[in-house]
């Protein structure tokens, strides 16, 4: 194995959203925040356009596969590296071939984005190394196109640019018609407050057909609507847009989406106005939208949101796509102890996995670390 002599170590964030679910794919918008936790990748460049793929993660084998590999050559935990390197290829990107050794905090599997943030700093990586002079929405469109082109998850941009653009005390209002990221401050320690996130540990079942359903209905809705996308009805309320479309299904997932930006931008006023404890109204009201309108939450979900709720919480959700993963809650700093094991005993109670909590801090985005 030759190899070149330049090592780049990057590294790439996890996220939870904070409102703003399954609008990104409708042109609409999400309000992420960067997490502490992070994947980080060494670069080695080698001459033979092989990549070699390793993981500190248990369970995750070594892998090696051409630098020009196609869609369907490649399976496992690996896909996310081959789809980079596939994606800026099919870009019309040159890059050599290179070992790539892997290490991370962000929980896989939680819906945190453990694999966005992968493609992120692989990718950031890969333009220091081959001095592609790529733009962080470039990087973030390239991670996109890997996992819908390659990888074959139908996702919208949000997770990426979260990644690329998460800045320290701020979640990221995402603006997926404009594809622009503006800094939103939220100082939960200032206000005494926590961000409790709680990975349900249920397994994600369906997750991907599902998630592409939706997604279709959506686009067949706009048709109908005459719009480009859902981004382009602007409703409050909605009411009055949903009769034009048929079936009772649609028109709830259509409200879901509507309702859901109008809550970002509700949520983004009260943060600006310095007024985030008063955001918690708006957290639930998005996850009971997501689960009785939009119809991608799980028992686990809803139990944990519930327990949260039962406990004190200010507000709670499902973050991310839904169908397992993990719920938020915004909590009094002093709280989050109870709120934790309120939602451990409703769990064992009704014998689910035993669920894990952590205090999300909003942080920094991608960066070369050396
Ligand atoms: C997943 C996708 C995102 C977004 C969310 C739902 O996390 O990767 O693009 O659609 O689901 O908001």
């Amino acid at each position: 194995m030759s190899s070149h002599p330049d090592t780049v170590v990057a590294s790439a964030p996890g996220r939870v959203n904070l409102i703003g679910e399954h609008t990104d794919y409708n042109g609409g918008l999400a309000l992420p925040m960067a997490i502490a936790q992070r994947v980080t990748v060494t670069l080695r460049p080698r001459r033979d356009r092989i990549v070699g793929v390793t993981s500190a993660a248990p369970g995750m084998s070594p892998a090696e596969f051409p630098v020009d590999s196609e869609p369907g050559q490649v399976d496992g935990w690996a896909v996310h590296v081959a789809g980079v390197f596939w994606a800026l290829r099919t870009a019309g990107r040159v890059v050599p071939g290179a070992d790539v050794e892997i290490k991370s905090d962000v929980p896989v599997g939680a819906g945190l984005s453990s694999s966005h943030a992968l493609e992120c700093a692989l990718l950031v990586a890969l333009d220091r190394q081959a001095d592609l002079g790529l733009d962080r929405t470039d990087i973030a469109r390239l991670a996109q196109r890997a996992e819908n082109g390659y990888v074959g998850a139908p996702t919208g941009l949000m997770d990426q640019m979260a990644a690329m653009y998460g800045q320290e005390g701020c979640a990221i209002l995402f603006d997926a018609d404009q594809v622009s990221a503006d800094p939103i401050p939220c100082d939960l320690p200032a206000a005494g407050l926590a961000l409790l996130v709680v990975d349900t540990k249920a397994p994600h079942r369906h997750a991907d057909g599902e998630y592409g359903a939706r997604r279709h209905s959506c686009e067949a809705a706009a048709r109908t609507l005459g719009v480009s996308s859902l981004r382009a009805v602007q409703a409050d309320p909605v009411e009055g847009v949903l009769t034009q479309l048929e079936d009772e299904i649609t028109q709830r997932r259509v409200r879901h989406v509507l309702t859901e930006n109008n809550r970002v931008l509700d949520t983004v006023r009260l943060l600006r106005a310095g007024r985030i404890r008063d955001i918690g109204a708006l957290l639930t009201a998005s996850h009971v939208s997501l689960r009785d309108d939009y119809e991608v939450t799980v028992a686990q979900l809803d139990v944990a949101v519930d327990a949260a709720l039962a406990a004190g919480a200010l507000g709670a959700r499902m973050t991310g796509g839904g169908f397992g993963g993990s719920i938020i809650a915004l909590v009094d700093a002093e709280r989050t102890a109870p709120v934790t094991d309120r939602i451990r005993a409703e769990f064992a109670a009704r014998g689910f996995t035993a669920p894990q909590a952590f205090t999300a801090v909003p942080s920094a985005g991608a960066g070369v670390d050396q």
